[in-house]
């Protein structure tokens, strides 16, 4: 080809490579502002004494099913496979039952409060708010019966997101009893839902087959009216499961989170117990509203092999809860990477040493690359969004100086020594 054709005629490819349908980058400012949720969690979390966990971001396969047999993200949705070595294995659904399987194997001391945050995977349908790999941040503890403990759970989060500046958060809850109550309950739904069976819905028909107690899940319309008509969980509690309820209601009402107790409240995973409890974010859709939710699932460990242990928490949706930031306007994206940008109008060498002196500062630089003119570079720097610019042309060069301009508005510059330049540049950071 000669040199100067147009590069627009050579086609490198046809493929242009899409992230995988229900993925998608976080490019910046989005990931600082999904850094920055993070940080805020680990603060409030960590004021209450929880700790770290990172757990694997695949098990084995039997893990997962304790979520149940008939839920959705077991059946439908688990990114299951079989790896060199034979073995079966899931990339995680969900944390709970990773970090009760690494409380089970390592059995830290009681209580074992843990915290996390990261990534799982899940084959649905994918829409606005619904992804295939979904983050999310939680907790979980485990040792302690004690309502007051569900209620500390709850209220975590919901200080989360007062700190996330989120006012349009609601929470339900719920107590699903203890085992035997929901064994009865469920019954007793089964009872309810098959003897007008014809006026479910053709998938909650088959729903009521396999579990009775997600049929309260369904949104179809149709459904609507049995399920209005449907017993309700909170009147068959057991006397002790009902003064478990009471306690954790009493202690929200002690701290001032408001809350709606809704007794068809069911979650979507079958290691519930007693208390559950969800978050919707009013700003969106009904949809995909609830952006974040948990609860007690006291036989999960002995499930997992561990000694009988209760357990409680919570996971909130970070892509969600993200959204329902945009849809309130606040927990706001920075508006810039870096504090200063280093226009070197003498060759390149010069913007070498003086972006190292600023970053080993700890200020944060960036410069132009390709010896681009002045122009171009100074366009860069409106571009980089840096409050300010150090300048450092043949003048400056000659006489050790840099020239310290203040891009936001009319901001005026000043000369000043190199060994200045840092005190200049923080005094105007300020
Ligand atoms: P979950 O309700 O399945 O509970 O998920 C918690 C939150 O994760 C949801 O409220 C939602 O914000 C977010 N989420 C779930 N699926 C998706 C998706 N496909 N796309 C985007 N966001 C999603 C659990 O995962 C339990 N492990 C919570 C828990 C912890 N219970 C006790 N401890």
């Amino acid at each position: 080809m000669p040199v100067g054709a147009p590069v627009a005629s050579i086609t490198v490819s046809d493929h242009v490579f899409r992230a995988p349908k229900g993925t998608r980058d976080i490019l910046w400012p989005d990931s600082a502002r999904w850094r920055a949720l993070v940080d805020v969690f680990a603060e409030v979390v960590g004021s209450a004494g929880y700790l770290e966990v990172i757990p694997p971001m695949f098990e084995h396969v039997e893990v997962f099913q304790r979520l149940g047999e008939t839920t959705d993200v077991v059946r439908k949705e688990m990114y299951s496979f079989e790896d060199k070595g034979g073995r079966t294995l899931a990339l995680r659904p969900e944390q709970t039952a990773s970090v009760v399987r690494g409380f089970s194997e390592h059995r830290p001391t009681l209580p074992y409060k843990a915290w996390y945050a990261g990534p799982n995977f899940r084959y649905e349908r994918a829409q606005k708010g619904r992804f295939r790999q979904f983050d999310q941040v939680g907790v979980e503890v485990l040792g302690p019966t004690d309502p007051h403990l569900d209620a500390e759970v709850i209220s975590l989060a919901w200080r989360f997101y007062e700190r996330l500046g989120l006012k349009e958060v609601t929470l339900l809850v719920n107590s699903l009893g203890s085992p035997e109550d929901r064994a009865r309950y469920v019954e007793a739904l089964r009872v309810h839902f098959t003897a007008e069976s014809d006026a479910l819905s053709e998938e909650s028909r088959t729903t009521l087959e396999a579990n009775p107690l997600r049929v309260l899940d369904s949104r179809r319309e149709a459904d609507a009216p049995l399920i209005d008509a449907a017993p309700r969980m909170i009147d068959h509690l057991s006397d002790d499961a009902a003064a478990h309820f009471a306690g954790v209601t009493s202690a929200l009402d002690a701290v001032g989170v408001p809350y709606t107790v809704a007794p068809r409240l069911v979650r979507g995973l079958d290691y519930y117990v007693r208390t559950t409890f969800e978050f919707a974010a009013e700003a969106l859709d009904a949809a995909q509203n609830a952006v974040g939710g948990g609860g007690r699932y006291d036989g999960l460990a002995a499930d997992l092999g561990a000694p009988e242990t209760p357990g409680v928490g919570f996971a909130l949706g970070v892509d969600r809860t993200l959204l329902a930031c945009d849809a309130e306007g606040v927990f706001n994206a920075p508006a810039a990477a870096i504090d200063v940008f280093v226009v070197d109008a003498t060759g390149g060498d010069e913007a070498v040493v003086v972006t190292d002196l600023i970053r080993t500062d700890g200020l944060r630089v960036d410069r132009a690359w390709d010896g681009r003119s002045m122009k171009a570079q100074m366009k860069a720097a409106d571009r980089s969004a840096a409050a300010l610019a150090v300048i450092v042309g043949e003048d400056e060069k000659a006489a050790g100086t840099v020239t310290v301009r203040d891009l936001r508005g009319d901001g005026g510059q000043e000369t000043v020594t190199r060994d200045q330049m840092i005190q200049t540049l923080r005094a105007r950071l300020r």
